[in-house]
């Protein structure tokens, strides 16, 4: 009878798992701060999504990890970088997973901010057109959708109005809208080698102590053209989802982030937590606050035990 009145179902559908792409082949490099989880290569990810696909998770979500970096970011648009050479090796296996790109230069800068520096300071107009490039280049790589997660200003406009000039008017933006500077985006950091160089990312990741602030960015986004609206961490924003799910009608997106993840496999390796429970739980939760679909690294894992009950 629970199960027949039950208010949230989660689906393997929902899921979006996030990959680390590097360049090569046959490169699997483990993370140690994120168990479970390795950085590979094209034919590796290609492998993965195989798996993914057949458990019935929803999509993947690329993050590039580049051979070079320099202080512009170059790398982010080279046709030839991790993301667009996963993505063409991806649409040939032509898998039932929706394809999504991170659009950021963290990953690409030698000081891992997430534009291009001014001084010590983010230029935020100047990045919008690096940020474009990027968007572009995975777009023409075969991506279904392109996920900016820089929090510049403007920057859902300016990938907007970049696709639908370029024909790529079908791709589809899901905008990291609203997205705390937090704690929890330390063994990112590590797997993505983008922590930055100095200072910190406060001056364009919101404050964790503002909600409605977190709506205006919600807001921003949507105006600009977002076609999904993502909140980030996920636990740490529930009460953010659940007002976005009360005003606005697009699509939520939340990212169950990789300290998030962290946080649950220390406490399950030590015996404290029931790893399969405790996932199951945060990520109905997640579901629960308004999310249509999590981000998560548990994406398999969830998928699997979903199949089994
Ligand atoms: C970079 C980016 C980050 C994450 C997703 N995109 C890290 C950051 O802002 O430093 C975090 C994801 C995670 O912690 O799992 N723009
Ligand atoms: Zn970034």
């Amino acid at each position: 009878m629970r199960a027949l009145v039950r208010e949230t179902r989660l689906t393997a559908g929902q899921l979006v798992a996030p990959l680390f792409v590097v360049q090569g082949s046959d490169v699997r490099q483990a993370i140690a701060s994120m168990p479970g989880q390795a950085r590979l290569s094209p034919d590796l990810v290609v492998e993965e999504a195989r798996r993914l696909a057949a458990l019935g998770v929803g999509g993947v979500l690329l993050f590039g990890i580049p051979d070079h970096k320099d202080p512009e970011g170059a790398a982010a648009a080279d046709p030839d970088g991790p993301i667009p050479w996963a993505l063409r090796a991806l649409r040939a296996a032509d898998l039932p997973l929706v394809l999504m790109a991170d659009v950021c230069l963290c990953e690409y800068t030698t000081h891992g901010h997430c534009g291009l520096l001014e001084g010590d300071r983010i230029a935020n107009d100047a990045s919008l057109g690096p940020l474009t490039d990027a968007a572009l280049a995975y777009a023409a790589a075969g991506a279904d959708i392109v996920a900016p997660s820089a929090m510049l200003d403007g920057q859902v406009a300016a990938i907007r109005a970049a696709l639908d000039a370029e024909g790529h008017g079908d791709t589809a933006i899901l905008a990291y809208a609203a997205k705390h500077a937090s704690a929890l985006y330390g063994p990112f950091r590590d797997a993505a080698d983008s922590a930055p160089a100095f200072g910190d990312r406060r001056s364009y990741q919101m404050d964790p102590a503002n909600a409605r602030d977190a709506v205006r960015e919600l807001a921003l986004d949507a105006a600009e053209g977002a076609d999904i609206l993502m909140v980030k961490p996920a636990i740490t924003s529930l009460d953010v989802l659940a007002r976005a799910r009360e005003r606005f009608d697009l699509p939520l997106a939340a990212y169950q982030v990789s300290g998030e993840l962290a946080m649950l496999e220390a406490a399950a390796e030590r015996g404290w937590l029931d790893r399969r429970a405790a996932g199951l739980e945060l990520l109905t939760a997640i579901a629960r606050a308004g999310a249509d679909i999590i981000v998560t690294y548990l994406a398999a894992d969830a998928a699997g035990w979903l199949a089994e009950r």
